[in-house]
């Protein structure tokens, strides 16, 4: 199984020195990696371009991904233009936006996540419309996302809604929002009911409020990896229950996803976000070895 790296900007033949971490890693995981072309995939939209360094291969072999985010239209590209050359991306294009994209697979994860309405681009810009879609949550808090990010370093102005019924609020988080977001907003608003997370902390630049919370990788069903979510801020006792997510991993339409969970103050775990794998960052100074140790041994015996 190959990895997909992003090549240095300047020089195509590196790797991108923010993967260097994941790069060594792989290799010394017995894992081989080719590189891709960020900027052209992106930024000139030409998939071809930026696979050329990626050899063809005869035989097609299953591929993953490492890095930066995608979007959905640029997977898709990366997707084909890799296939051209026998290398197979481990989730489909479909599977990708289904984790990538949260109103896609809210359906999946509803029953362990806080309650969430979504409003499209350009909808989510009207106001009263925006207001229809809250009445469900009557007077409660808000946290605001796209589809995809938030803006969770700037809680209190921009993540924040401290009661959906507060409409100089709700208008001032979202303005905020989009201002901050500019051309990296993901195709529209997505509201979640706030629930109390047990606090382990406050980020030392951003100061936003840290919570106990984890990231689960999933490969074909079964939990890959986990890692704190947070590397600063103190993690005592109590790991999540993994059967309770497992169960809810099956149901997830990729092969490689990632699973955030955090702990309520009640002790109760809510799924906070899913997403695709392959663009979820590890979120430890220490992750990469296991993580790739593990993903070669998991390799080994499941992927195909
Ligand atoms: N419904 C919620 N209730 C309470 N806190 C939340 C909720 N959703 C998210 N958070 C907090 O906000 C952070 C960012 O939310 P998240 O959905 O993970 O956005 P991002 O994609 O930017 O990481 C989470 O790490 C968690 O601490
Ligand atoms: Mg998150």
């Amino acid at each position: 199984m190959k990895i997909v790296f992003c090549s240095d900007p300047l020089y195509p033949n590196r790797p991108d020195m923010s993967y260097d971490d994941e790069v060594k890693a792989a290799q010394e995981a017995g894992l081989e990696y080719v590189l891709i072309d960020f900027e052209k995939l992106t930024r000139d939209e030409d998939a071809l371009s930026a696979t050329r360094r990626v050899k063809a291969v005869e035989t097609p072999g299953v591929a993953i991904y490492r890095g930066w985010m995608l979007r959905p239209h640029a997977y898709q590209q990366l997707y084909a233009a890799l296939q051209e050359r026998g290398v197979i991306l481990i989730n489909t294009p479909q599977a990708y936006q289904h984790c990538h994209y949260l109103p896609e697979s809210y359906h999946i994860i509803a029953g362990q996540t806080p309650l969430t309405v979504w409003l499209p681009l350009p909808d989510c810009l009207d106001m009263q419309i925006v207001r229809q879609a809250l009445a469900v949550f009557g007077d409660k808090p808000l946290v605001l996302k796209d589809y995809v990010k938030s803006r969770k370093h700037e809680w209190a102005k921009a993540c924040y809604i401290p009661a959906a019924s507060d409409r100089a609020a709700v208008e001032s988080v979202i303005q905020k929002f989009i201002e901050l977001q500019g051309e990296e907003l993901n195709a529209g608003l997505v509201f979640r009911e706030y629930v109390p997370l047990q606090n382990i902390g406050a980020h030392s630049r951003s100061g936003m409020p840290l919570t106990k919370e984890f990231r689960l990788f999933f490969l074909d069903g079964k939990l890959l990896y986990l890692s704190e979510y947070w590397p600063e801020g103190s993690y005592d006792g109590g790991t999540p229950p993994i059967e309770v997510f497992e169960g809810v991993a099956q149901q997830v339409q990729s092969r490689f996803f990632t699973m955030d969970v955090a702990q309520r103050t009640d002790g109760n775990w809510i799924i906070v976000e899913l997403g695709d794998a392959q663009v979820a960052g590890l979120p430890g100074p220490n992750d990469a070895p296991h993580f790739y140790q593990k993903l070669n041994a998991q390799s080994l015996s499941v992927i195909s």
